[in-house]
């Protein structure tokens, strides 16, 4: 407005005030045309409205979700027991990093509940190595990313569908490491724990018995 103002001081009000006119008109075509509002009423149409419905078995780009357990976690309206997609250590990796940013100010980073949010006074949610949760399908996890559950609003937005996947798969990987049977021990870490023996390197003295032998 400044500007404008400025010019006008220097050019003179009587020669601009025209131009301004003139420039303005070349939108009032395009402004005045035929056209309708969307969803306006026409009776250029039978059915009276201004806006066509979609033609059945039109899918708009970016909304083809023919592989229902990949967008919805559901197959024939059951949760799928099968993760959509290959899991692996890159899955995982990405699980573990987004579950981080998205999940564990509430959950905590072992999944029980106990995040900052919470010991700030938000609800607490049940562990992820509650029983209960524990025997939930795969499905289950990702509907509740997708959906929000109780007081829990959904990840929809923030979490893309191929992320949610590699929550769920990390949130997987949790339960696993808190509920590891001997037998998903390597050979030599079975060993160890059989002869009650303590690996000698420093740093994994302590853990002998728990924690290590998940390497997968
Ligand atoms: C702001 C806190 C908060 C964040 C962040 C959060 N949750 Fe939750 N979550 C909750 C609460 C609270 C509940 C329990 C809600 C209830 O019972 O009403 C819950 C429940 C759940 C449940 C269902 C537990 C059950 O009892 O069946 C799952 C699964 C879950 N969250 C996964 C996630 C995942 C995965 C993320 C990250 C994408 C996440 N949550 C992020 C607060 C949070």
């Amino acid at each position: 407005m400044l500007h404008v103002a400025k010019v006008l001081k220097r050019a003179g009000a009587g020669l601009l005030l025209p131009l301004l006119l003139v420039a303005g008109g070349c939108r009032q075509d395009m402004r005045d045309q035929a056209r309708l509002n969307p969803l306006a009423a026409s009776d250029f149409f039978s059915d009276g409205s201004a806006s066509r419905p979609l033609l059945t078995n039109t899918i708009a780009r970016g909304h083809l979700t023919l592989d229902t357990p990949w967008f919805t976690g559901k197959t024939n309206g059951q949760f799928v027991t099968e993760f959509p997609c290959e899991v692996d250590e890159a899955l995982l990796r990405r699980g573990q990093e987004r579950f981080g940013i998205y999940c564990t100010p509430c959950h905590d980073r072992a999944g029980t509940g106990d995040g900052m949010i919470v010991r700030r006074g938000f609800i607490k949610p049940r562990s992820y190595h509650d029983p209960l949760l524990r025997a939930q399908p795969h499905g289950y996890y990702f509907d509740v990313i997708t959906h929000g559950f109780g007081n829990m609003s959904d990840y929809a937005a923030q979490v893309p569908i191929a992320d949610r996947w590699a929550i769920v798969a990390y949130i997987r990987a949790l339960q696993v490491s808190q509920h590891a049977t001997a037998d998903l021990l390597q050979d030599e870490d079975r060993a160890l724990l059989a002869s009650g023996g303590v690996k000698p390197s420093a740093t994994e003295t302590g853990h002998a018995t728990g924690a290590h032998g998940h390497h997968e």
